[in-house]
Parts: structure tokens; C-alpha cells; sequence
């Protein structure tokens, strides 16, 4: 079977590798398409392949139709917001993902932008610190855990919500659970966003959910722009100047945010799972369940069944 590694944003070298090792010990075939700047160059790339390995790429429906032998796309990584899966469905077509592989990753950098943040951004005046203060994680999946796991090394007060995972489940990991997204807002003096883009979640952190943390509160979003109400989170900045948003995504609206100086920062590119580590892990393992998958026709981790 031929497999195309379509990744915009590339793997680090050794991930291709990992990825080529698992795919030609089992008899198949690996074509690279990188750093790509045209829809066209990866419609080109799917004319023939069976599977596809992407990362945060736009698999529409053009580029389904595009890949007429193609059998299964897998996700590097957790979000597949990026893939029209109901449609990869109607063609036939498996999503997964690779749950879990590269959350460390993501969750390491939340607290890189925390200390920096703390620390005004490292522009020489007094900061503060995280020890003591309350860490509020919106979603307590794979990455939310990790964060949870870094927090309590750094002494925060760590507590969660997740509309999936009951209370009593959040605190076996010693971690707060509380009864709602806005009380979690209400309590913490940081916010660290872990939800999916979906329907629901949608520009779901706005001006009401955020005006409700205290003085000096701070939003971290390594999950997705999607999620956030830009236009209100806006509005809330410039009314309440002790608020803060910092982001690995940046937001369509970034000129906007950046009149914020000292309160708003964005990373240039999302680089939450920019790591070899998180590469590896995800890369390998999406090679491994294309294998699976021709092997058995195992389908354990798909998303659109
Ligand atoms: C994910 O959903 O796995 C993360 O957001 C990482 O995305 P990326 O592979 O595009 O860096």
C-alpha cells in the first residue's frame, strides 16, 4: 500500500524516519509531501495513495474526492476538527487519531507560557510566581491530565471541569473537581483551555465566561482559536485591563489583540506538539495503526464510525 505523510507543519526528522521504518518492515510504500504552500500540491499528492498521515491539515472534501484509493486518514495527534469525518464516512474512508501521544508536549508548553507570562515576558520587571495560585483546567482529558501532573510540581492549587468526566474521577487524581465551567472561571486565577472544536464548544469562552475570574485573571489556550469568542474577549480585554490571554493559536483577530501590550502574546506558530518526542510518538504510532489497520482491518481508534 502506498502512504502519503502529508504534514505542512513537517515531523521532526527522526518521526519520518520511525514512521518510513514501521510502513516498509511491513511491506509498504512511504511518500513525503512537506511544507506544502498549495491546496493543489496535496491534491496532486492523494491522486493515488491508500492512506494519508496528517497532522493539523485540511482533509475536505476536495481532497476525499481527490484520493480516489484512499482507505484511511490518521490524525497525528488529538484535535480532528480539521478533517470533515462525516464525509470521509459517506466515501468509506477510516479517521483516527492518536490519542494521547503528543499531550506532554502540549502540556509542558502551557507552563512555558505561564512563566512567561508571570514574568511579564521576560522584560526585566518583577513578576510573580505560580506556586500557590489556582490552576483551573477546562477539560480533563490527555493533555489536561498532564498539565494537572506539571501543576502540582510548581505547588498550584489544580482544579478541573469536564462535562464528560464525573467529579469524583477528577479528584482520584488529586485534583479539584468543581461543578461547572463557570465556577471553575469564578475560583482559579488561571485558566488553561483543553476543549475540542466542536459545535458546542464554538466560541464558547466569551465575555460572560471569562469577566468571571477575579483581578488579574489569565486565559491559556493551547487547544484551538475556534473556541474562543474573539470579538467579545476583545471587548472584555479593553474594559478590564487585569485580564490577560495567551495563546499557541493565533487568533484570526491577532492585530487586534495585540494593542493589549503586556496582556496579549501569541506564539508566531502553533508549536504545542512541535517537539521530536511528541513527533515520534504520534508519528510512530499513526504508522503502527495503518499497519494494524491493513493487517486486521483494526479500527480501534477511529473517530467516525
Ligand atoms: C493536536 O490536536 O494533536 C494538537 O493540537 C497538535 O496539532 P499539530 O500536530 O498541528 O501540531
Amino acid at each position: 500500500m502506498k502512504i502519503l505523510v502529508a504534514t505542512e507543519k513537517p515531523f521532526a526528522p527522526a518521526a519520518v524516519n520511525g514512521i518510513k521504518n514501521e510502513a516498509q518492515a511491513a511491506g509498504h510504500e512511504v511518500v513525503l509531501l512537506e511544507k506544502y504552500t498549495d491546496k493543489q500540491q496535496l491534491l496532486d499528492a492523494v491522486a493515488d495513495v491508500d492512506a494519508m498521515i496528517v497532522r493539523s491539515d485540511k482533509v475536505t472534501p476536495e481532497v476525499l474526492d481527490a484520493a480516489k484509493n484512499l482507505k484511511i486518514v490518521i490524525r497525528a495527534g488529538a484535535g480532528y476538527d480539521s478533517i470533515d469525518t462525516a464525509y470521509a464516512k459517506e466515501k468509506g474512508v477510516v479517521v483516527e487519531n492518536t490519542p494521547g501521544q503528543n499531550s506532554n508536549a502540549v502540556a509542558e508548553l502551557v507552563f512555558g507560557l505561564l512563566v512567561f507570562t508571570v514574568r511579564n515576558f521576560f522584560n526585566g520587571k518583577s513578576g510573580s510566581e505560580l506556586k500557590g495560585k489556582k490552576l483551573g483546567i477546562l477539560a480533563f482529558g490527555n493533555v489536561g491530565r498532564n498539565v494537572a501532573r506539571i501543576a502540582k510540581g510548581f505547588g498550584m492549587d489544580v482544579y478541573a471541569f469536564d462535562e464528560f468526566v464525573p467529579k469524583e474521577k477528577i479528584e482520584e487524581q488529586g485534583v479539584h473537581g468543581v461543578n461547572s465551567r463557570d465556577e471553575l472561571f469564578e475560583v482559579c486565577d488561571v485558566v488553561s483551555l483543553h476543549i475540542p472544536a466542536t459545535a458546542e464548544t464554538r466560541e464558547s469562552i466569551n465575555y460572560q465566561v471569562v469577566n468571571l475570574m477575579k483581578k488579574g485573571g489569565i486565559v491559556v489556550n493551547t487547544a484551538r482559536k475556534e473556541v474562543i469568542n474573539e470579538a467579545e474577549l476583545i471587548k472584555l480585554l479593553a474594559e478590564r485591563e487585569d485580564l490577560k490571554y495567551i495563546t499557541d493559536i493565533k487568533p484570526d483577530a491577532d492585530e487586534e489583540f495585540r494593542k493589549f501590550e503586556g496582556r496579549y502574546f501569541a506564539t508566531p506558530k502553533k508549536m504545542g506538539a512541535q517537539t521530536a518526542e511528541a513527533n515520534i510518538n504520534a508519528g510512530i504510532a499513526a504508522a503502527k495503526q495503518i499497519v494494524s489497520y491493513f493487517a486486521t482491518g483494526d479500527e480501534k481508534f477511529r473517530v467516525n464510525k
